[in-house]
């Protein structure tokens, strides 16, 4: 643990200063491509202003043989391509991997100034955000960098979800984390062989009418339920925690858009600020998921508007609203602002929105 007073000290003579906030820049999609895949990579300059986030992915799902061409294409596409509002993430390889040290040291010099975020995979500790936090500062004082590139960490461990209160704590860096369910469950030893998502056999049933051998082997109505809850519900706290933010991961069921869709809200209405994209139509499930609605945005300013100056409690169809309910509908409004400042279908949907007293 860094002491309070050298915590935000750059790490390296000449780094730049570490911020003091995380910016709260929308990230409602986090959409990989593969910069080895040529066809891929010529359709990223069109993609810039559909998409909160494009990540250049350098880790699983790159075969060993194209890790090079990966950053290679990576900083070729970073150099070329105008990002405007888009942010560039990148994804490296594992610490443990024979890439990761190349990864970086070829990254920052060349289109660190471009590099918004840097996904580290597989982090198990504190001792690894140190790492990569270090590497960073002297990369960036190197390349005389003027903005500190943020870290994110994939929670995929068993270890990294028991350590996750250390990993968010580590570094001013940290900008959030993402769950690795494919990772994650291998990591466990969870028997589920699918990427992220529920599981038909992850449920409660409803009592037997009796407890006579006929009625429990009677047909009864079951709920699934939702494998990832427990791992949300903890990287959403320890986010929170620490100022930084949480994503729902990958969902490998690109053809199943409806349960795709569940999956995405139950991370939204938990807390998560947004989730990976691994197609294109996942992208657009994503900015609906991660915008509040209309309806809940007409509802929230009727509170805001109700509640004057925020003390004591008014009555709206039936229903208390007071501070605590204030300030909920609060998170909704401000984060509807910041999407409405950068996605003009969203804001002209808010701006259309009449409220009645
Ligand atoms: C993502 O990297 C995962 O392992 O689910
Ligand atoms: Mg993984």
């Amino acid at each position: 643990m860094r002491t309070s007073k050298d915590f935000f000290r750059p790490l390296a003579v000449g780094a730049p200063e570490p911020l003091r906030e995380i910016p709260a820049r929308p990230s409602r999609a986090i959409h990989f491509f593969d910069p080895s895949n040529e066809k891929m990579a010529a359709k990223i300059p069109a993609m810039v202003g559909t998409v909160d986030v494009l990540l250049g992915n350098l880790e699983d799902a790159i075969k060993a043989d194209n890790k090079v061409a990966a950053r290679e294409g990576l900083v070729r596409i970073a150099r070329e391509t105008d990002f405007g509002p888009t942010q560039l993430w990148t994804r490296i390889n594992s610490l443990d991997s024979p890439w990761v040290l190349d990864d970086l040291t070829t990254l920052v010099p060349a289109i660190g100034d471009k590099l918004d975020v840097v996904m580290v995979p597989k982090v198990q500790g504190a001792e690894d955000i140190a790492y990569v936090d270090r590497l960073l500062a002297q990369l960036e004082a190197k390349a005389g960098l003027q903005r500190p590139i943020l870290i994110h960490a994939i929670l995929e461990t068993a270890r990294g979800v028991a350590n996750i209160e250390e990993i968010c704590a580590a570094s001013p860096r940290m900008q959030g984390l993402s769950l690795g369910p494919a990772d994650l469950a291998a990591d466990r030893r969870m028997k589920t062989t699918r990427v992220g998502g529920g599981h038909p056999g992850y449920l409660v049933r409803q009592d037997p009418a009796s407890s006579s051998a006929d009625d429990i082997a009677a047909p009864r109505t079951t709920y699934q339920q939702d494998l990832w809850h427990y791992t949300i519900a903890r990287m959403v706290d320890a986010c929170a925690m620490h100022g930084i933010y949480p994503y729902y991961g990958p969902f490998g069921d690109i053809a199943d858009v409806v349960a795709c869709e569940d999956q995405f809200r139950n991370a939204f209405l938990l807390g998560c600020v947004g989730t990976w994209s691994l197609h294109p139509k996942q992208i657009a499930i994503a900015n609906r998921v991660f915008s509040p609605s209309v309806e809940d945005i007409k509802h929230a300013r009727r509170v805001v508007a109700a509640m004057g100056d925020g003390t004591g409690a008014v009555m709206l169809d039936g229903k208390m609203e007071d501070d605590a309910s204030l300030k909920q509908c609060l998170v909704m409004v401000e984060l509807a602002e910041r999407l409405a400042a950068i996605d003009p279908e969203l804001k002209a949907a808010y701006d259309a929105i009449e409220v009645d007293a």
